[in-house]
């Protein structure tokens, strides 16, 4: 949630997540923290979701990951 990420859409990421989390049902299982600036502001908007960090998030691109990440692919 650092300012240049901030601006750079991360309100509406956040959001995406947290409505994400409620409507899969995950809330008490996942942790969603806010963290201060990663010092790569020009790749921003970014997200760290276990360890990696995820460049240029984009609304659009959450779903996928989330699923991904998460294991609720259908596969
Ligand atoms: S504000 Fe996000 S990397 Fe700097």
């Amino acid at each position: 949630m650092g300012s240049s990420c901030f601006s750079r859409g991360n309100k509406k990421t956040v959001g995406f997540i947290q409505n994400y989390l409620k409507e899969k049902g995950l809330t008490d299982e996942v942790s969603l923290k806010g963290a201060h600036c990663m010092g790569e502001c020009d790749k921003g908007p970014l997200m760290e979701i276990d360890g990696q960090l995820i460049h240029y998030t984009t609304e659009t691109m959450l779903q996928e990951i989330l699923d991904n990440k998460l294991g609720l692919t259908s596969e």
